[in-house]
């Protein structure tokens, strides 16, 4: 067991799990997202963040969640730098030259799965400082408790993205480089775990692309909408 986790396969297989499991997470975040955009009151949000944060099975959920992502960027960051030295080995006179002049655009995406990982951590950080942090540990006077005990979350949220434009930048930008970096992960998870004859490969590679749209086109559509809505 323990060398099949060592070994590349292993890995990449552990990379896939993780990736679809963290993909179901933002499918569900994104339809409770959603709500400030379907409801200008706040309240739908209010009470589908406030189930979010007090059901007894979210909160079982919540430390898989956080396991996940940690094992994900971890072998992440494994599988890169076992590549990079591969890749220095390999760099050497003729085979760079050929390396340098097959590089295409649309191989962009999947040779910086770990730059777009990046970015996606970057905004992950400033994220959950925003919100996550405030919500669970600090508190902040925009989330006052209505009288059955839930937070305005909506005012946080709608806030920040009304009064900082660069924050709602760094959303569009961390939608997008999430949306490409599913566009790659979906198809290479899928064919990890071995999916991939000519059939499923047509399948799984739409369900790529539409995980993509959804999921980056979603995320960087709510701080969008929010904040042009403000300024009409
Ligand atoms: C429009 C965009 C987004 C909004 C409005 C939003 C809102 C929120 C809020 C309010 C929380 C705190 C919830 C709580 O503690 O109860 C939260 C937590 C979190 N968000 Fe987001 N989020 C957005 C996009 C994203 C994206 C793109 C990712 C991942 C790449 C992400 C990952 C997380 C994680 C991991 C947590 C902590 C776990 C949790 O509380 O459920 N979010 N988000």
């Amino acid at each position: 067991m323990s060398n099949f986790i060592q070994s590349s396969i292993g890995k990449k297989f552990i990379m896939s799990i993780t990736g679809l499991f963290l993909i179901l997470f933002l499918l569900v975040h994104l339809a409770v997202n959603s709500m400030i955009v379907f409801d200008s009151s706040g309240e739908l949000f209010n009470n589908a963040a406030h189930f979010m944060t007090t059901n007894p099975i979210i909160k079982i959920v919540e430390p898989i969640l956080a396991a996940g992502l940690i094992i994900h960027l971890w072998w992440a960051s494994m599988i890169t730098l076992q590549n990079q030295i591969k890749r220095d080995n390999n760099n050497i006179g003729f085979k760079r030259y050929k390396i340098r002049k097959n590089n295409s655009t649309s191989k962009w995406v999947s040779r910086n799965m770990y730059i777009l990982g990046t970015l996606i951590i970057v905004f992950l950080v400033i994220h959950l400082a925003n919100f996550f942090w405030k919500m669970k540990f600090t508190g902040d006077p925009l989330l006052a408790h209505d009288s059955n005990g839930v937070e305005n979350a909506y005012a946080l949220v709608t806030s920040a993205f009304i009064s900082w434009k660069w924050i709602v930048a760094l959303y569009v930008v961390g939608a997008i480089a999430l949306g490409l970096h599913l566009y790659h992960g979906v198809w290479s998870a899928f064919q990890t775990l071995g999916w991939s004859n000519k059939k499923w490969r047509r399948i799984f590679n739409g369900f790529g692309i539409f995980v993509s749209i959804i999921l980056g086109g979603g995320f960087a559509f709510i701080p969008l909408f929010v904040m042009i809505k403000s300024m009409i």
